[in-house]
């Protein structure tokens, strides 16, 4: 099972291929943002990479990034944990005055992911 780190937080174990969001939220038990429900569609799920950043991204992914015209972040509900990763949460629920995270994402990466190299 891939190993999971949130810097602040213990190393755990997480299901592989379990969507990064949801292992955050409820694996490492972390308040990370994610207000459009998992769609790419937010950017309020993002984390900052430390170690085992993917090497793929879905279109959706790059495409709402470029839109918002962000760079150095990645997408915690577009990513599965099929490796071990290190990441820094930097948009959470604490400290954002928001209500509540955001509406449940589902099981699996919505939209059906679409995978290009992160690069390209
Ligand atoms: S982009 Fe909205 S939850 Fe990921």
């Amino acid at each position: 099972m891939p190993q999971l780190t949130v810097e602040g937080f213990p190393t755990i174990e997480v299901e592989a291929g379990k969507r990064l969001v949801l292992a955050i939220e409820q694996d490492a038990g972390v308040d990370i943002l994610h207000a459009c429900g998992g769609n790419a569609r937010c950017t309020t799920c993002r984390v900052e990479f430390i170690e085992g950043e993917p090497d793929m991204m879905t279109v959706a992914e790059r495409q709402v990034l470029t839109a918002k015209g962000v760079s150095g972040v990645r997408l915690s509900c577009q990513i599965p944990c099929d490796h071990d990763m290190k990441v820094r949460a930097i948009s959470r629920l604490t400290g954002s005055g928001r209500p509540d995270p955001g509406g449940p994402p589902a099981p699996e990466i919505t939209p059906p992911p679409e995978w290009i190299p992160k690069e390209s």
